[in-house]
């Protein structure tokens, strides 16, 4: 069955990336949503969360929680999201599994082979999962081929991004389809795929490189926490929205493109790449730079309150739609 067709797809794990997952397929106009989770209020957990992820109310009207309450009320009156109790009833119509559950193998690997008894054989099984490749997660499976990594980034009915990450068995069939799915006409998202298994995947490969170095350059007083973010935020933010990082040293080379401009810089470029921090997670106690960088967040940022989330979503939203009406459809697979 085409990916623009009519779909039914069973969310595992209601916790804040399936409420988001939940606004993402209902936003289509011709999706049926089914939602298990082990929870006992899940119903009133629904009804409290959801309409913070539809988003009902434009930027300058404000957030309108009673029209999204009611969107919610009259998914459910017309049968287009289901509270499930049992997995079983929430499998058991599915074209698509998509789980978001603990990160733990066990627990993966028992729910696949459990949600393979369950749902139609052919509907198409996507792991959310950030840390635990599809390969890890088959182990008890009859059909291997149907599992696959489609991995968001917070929050998923508003950023672009869907990395799908197949393992070795994942049929090719089954890539395509979760492709097609997240890219129908008039959908903000943007599906690619990974061509290989890889911890972390490729987002947040760079984005814990870059943490690296900014917890490093703030242990070393190079600049403060604050100012790391303000440099952020007024150069390379605003620059990798228009142009990702491949474009924009080819554009940043001139005529001789990215070659030159390596050539141009590879001195500076070298020294900077030896001298990166080397920060260590687990454990390394005696540098204390964990302590350093999470005060230093601490007092410039404190605790953010709902409200100010709020607002930083609306602000992503509008950068999301910005770079929307630009988007080059060169950039499309
Ligand atoms: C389902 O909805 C999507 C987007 O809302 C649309 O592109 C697609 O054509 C629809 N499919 C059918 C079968 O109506
Ligand atoms: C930072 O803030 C969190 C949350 O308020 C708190 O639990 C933690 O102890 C603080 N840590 C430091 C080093 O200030």
């Amino acid at each position: 069955m085409a990916a623009t067709s009519p779909q039914r797809i069973t969310l595992i794990g209601l916790g804040t990336i399936g409420m988001s997952m939940a606004a993402l397929h209902l936003e289509r106009s011709n999706t049926t949503v089914d939602v298990f989770d082990t929870r006992p209020d899940l119903k009133d957990h629904v009804l409290n969360t959801l309409p913070n992820f539809l988003g009902q109310g434009s930027r300058t009207t404000g957030f309108d929680p009673q029209r999204s309450a009611s969107l919610v009320k009259s998914f459910i009156e017309s049968g287009r999201l289901n509270i499930h109790n049992s997995l079983n009833t929430a499998c058991a119509s599915a074209t698509i599994v998509q789980e978001q559950g603990p990160e733990n193998i066990a627990f993966k690997e028992s729910l696949w082979a459990e949600v393979e008894s369950l749902a139609p054989p052919s509907a198409h099984l996507w792991t959310s999962t950030s840390g635990i490749a599809a390969s890890l997660q088959q182990g008890s499976m009859r059909d291997k081929t149907r599992l696959l990594v489609v991995h968001p980034f917070n929050p998923p009915h508003t950023m672009p991004l869907l990395e799908i990450v197949p393992g070795p068995e994942t049929a090719s069939e089954r890539v395509d389809f979760a492709r097609e799915y997240f890219s129908v006409q008039g959908s903000r998202h943007r599906p690619v795929v990974i061509r290989k298994e890889i911890p972390g995947f490729v987002g947040n490969r760079l984005a814990f490189a870059l943490f690296r170095e900014a917890c490093h350059l703030v242990q070393e007083d190079v600049v403060s926490a604050k100012d790391l973010d303000n440099i952020l935020m007024a150069s390379l933010g605003p620059r990798w929205a228009g142009n990702g990082v491949f474009e924009s040293y080819q554009q940043g080379g001139g005529e001789g493109g990215i070659g030159a401009f390596i050539e141009k810089l590879s001195s500076t470029m070298q020294e900077v790449w030896d001298g990166l921090g080397k920060v260590n997670v687990l454990g390394d106690e005696e540098t204390g730079w964990k302590d350093k960088v999470i005060s230093q967040v601490n007092d410039t940022y404190g605790t953010l309150t709902p409200e100010r989330l709020h607002e930083k979503e609306e602000r992503l939203k509008d950068f999301v739609e910005v770079q929307g009406k630009t988007y080059g459809d060169s950039h499309k697979e």
